[in-house]
């Protein structure tokens, strides 16, 4: 890198964003890790520290516009500029729902809020520092599922809303590359299958429990036969978040083994 460049990854306490700000810090940036749960964002952001990255930590809500705006002002405040935005919170809710009349209204809201609000607010803080810079890259965690799934539900819980609002990350990505391109900022998104994380994430663990002939079915659907791992993902993001892919923006990237082809 030309020169010390800085990551904010939201949602860093485990999975996909654990593995990202390991990524990004094997990279060489420095990082603002933020995460609801404190407890586990701590301790990762000492091992990284013990590593030699530099490392800010916020704990808090990705909802909370407050808690947002103080984390791009952490990163600007330690490291002088916010070069690479990555907006992981998302997820289905842990509760199984298939069909739209069994999803009930406050169900549809959480999940559109938590996987669209998060990134929009985390962007709307973000984007005029980066704006100033002339420099800037953002990346946010659609899903395969923004294409719509056949079959049981397997680890999601709400699919409907779940789908809904990954289809609307896409959209997002795609509008704000168009806004923001003249001032030197790319806005992607990466969509993964089946993604695993290390022992205690939430699909993994919801994964595991699964009957093996709906296990086998699942991953009958990939053309490898097999779930991604954490970093599988993290290598995506961390090169759509990198110098060099900086002609590669509104971009909707699959990584899912062949699946969506
Ligand atoms: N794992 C998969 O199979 C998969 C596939 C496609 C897309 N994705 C997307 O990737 C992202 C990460 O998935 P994962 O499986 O690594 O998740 P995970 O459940 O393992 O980890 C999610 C992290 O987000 C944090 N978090 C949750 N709500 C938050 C909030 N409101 N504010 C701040 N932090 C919050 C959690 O504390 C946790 O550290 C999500 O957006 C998910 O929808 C996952």
């Amino acid at each position: 890198m030309s020169i010390q460049r800085s990551a904010l990854i939201i949602a860093a306490a485990q999975g996909i964003g654990l593995a990202t700000a390991k990524r990004m810090a094997a990279s060489g940036y420095s990082l603002t890790l933020m995460d609801i749960n404190g407890a586990k964002l701590e301790h990762e952001a000492e091992l990284l520290r013990e590593a030699g990255t530099r490392v800010e930590t916020v704990v808090g809500d990705a909802l909370d516009s407050d808690t947002l705006r103080g984390a791009v002002e952490r990163t600007t405040g330690a490291f002088g500029r916010l070069d690479a935005l990555a907006c992981i919170a998302g997820g289905s809710g842990g509760i199984p729902m298939h069909q739209v009349d069994e999803i009930p209204p406050e169900q549809w809201m959480k999940v559109l809020l938590l996987n669209i609000n998060s990134v929009y607010l985390a962007c709307h803080h973000a984007v005029p520092v980066m704006r100033d810079q002339k420099y800037g890259r953002i990346c946010c965690l659609s899903s395969t599922v923004a294409k719509g799934r056949l079959g049981p539900i397997g680890t999601m819980g709400a699919r409907l809303p779940y789908a809904t609002a990954k289809a609307g990350l896409i959209g997002f990505v795609k509008q704000l590359s168009k806004d923001v391109g003249i001032h030197g900022i790319t806005a992607n998104a990466v969509l993964p299958w089946l993604t695993i994380g290390e022992p205690g994430t939430t699909v993994r663990e919801t994964f595991l429990k699964l009957p093996q002939d709906y296990k086998d079915k699942t991953l009958a659907m990939s053309p490898q036969g097999r779930p991604i791992e954490a970093e599988g993902v993290a290598a995506a993001i961390a090169f759509l978040l990198s110098e060099e892919a900086g002609y590669v923006s509104g971009v909707e990237l699959p990584v899912d083994g062949g699946v969506l082809n």
